[in-house]
């Protein structure tokens, strides 16, 4: 009952509530953080608002249930991403040292990710993988990575990379089930990766 469609332009919304719903370690997040844009600005939009890449929905007759969301090169879309997407942001969010759980996303706004360079160097792709509560458990996750898999392929991509936090225990055994190896582990997070040639 779930298809895959790709992601367009009227899509930055859905994506955002569904990263707000999967947002607190797969569940929802609304009720963590004063702005509702918040998860959506750190963990999602960039992937839309850049070109390239896989960008895939989960669909059913209710609507948007869920997203894979992706880019083929790493550093291109950290630099991208650096130049675009998180200057406007970090006007608009000021920092602030607090310890809420509003003041820790924000921090991510103005301190991005730091990356392992030999980890972007051999999986130069990474993800992203959201989906609400009806559209888990019946394979949808499986055919999402599948889909991805399939295309970085097609474009010749060398690996894959995703980070998950280290107590989403069910994402770490699904991305396990499916193949992916720990690459890292440290300050509750996990790297975990694939090579695709
Ligand atoms: C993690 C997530 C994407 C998995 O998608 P899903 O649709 O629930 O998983 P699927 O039904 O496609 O499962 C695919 C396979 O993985 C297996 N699997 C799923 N969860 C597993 C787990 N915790 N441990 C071991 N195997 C697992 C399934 O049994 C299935 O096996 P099979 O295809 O060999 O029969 C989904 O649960 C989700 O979006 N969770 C909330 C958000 C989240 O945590 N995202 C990840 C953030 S990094």
């Amino acid at each position: 009952m779930f298809r895959i469609e790709r992601a367009g332009p009227a899509d930055m919304a859905g994506v955002y509530r569904v990263c707000r719903l999967t947002g607190d370690v797969g569940e929802d997040a609304t009720a963590l953080y004063l702005d509702p844009d918040l998860c959506g600005h750190v963990w999602a939009g960039a992937y839309l608002a850049q070109e390239g890449g896989t960008q895939l929905l989960a669909v059913d007759d209710e609507g948007l249930a869920g997203y894979l969301i992706s880019t083929d090169d790493t550093a291109a879309f950290d630099a991208w991403a650096e130049a675009h997407w998180w200057p406007p942001l970090r006007v608009r969010y000021p920092r602030s040292d607090e310890d809420t759980p509003s003041a820790r996303l924000i921090r991510r706004m103005h301190d991005p990710q730091q990356r392992t360079p030999a980890i972007v160097a051999r999986y130069p792709a990474h993800f992203h993988i959201d989906l609400l509560r009806r559209a888990r458990g019946s394979g949808m996750g499986r055919r999402l990575i599948e889909r991805l898999l399939a295309e970085l392929q097609e474009r010749r991509i060398a690996g894959v990379h995703m980070g998950v936090a280290q107590r989403n225990a069910n994402a770490l055994g699904f991305y396990e089930h499916l193949g992916f190896r720990v690459l890292e582990a440290g300050g509750g997070g996990v790297t975990l990766g694939m090579p695709l040639a």
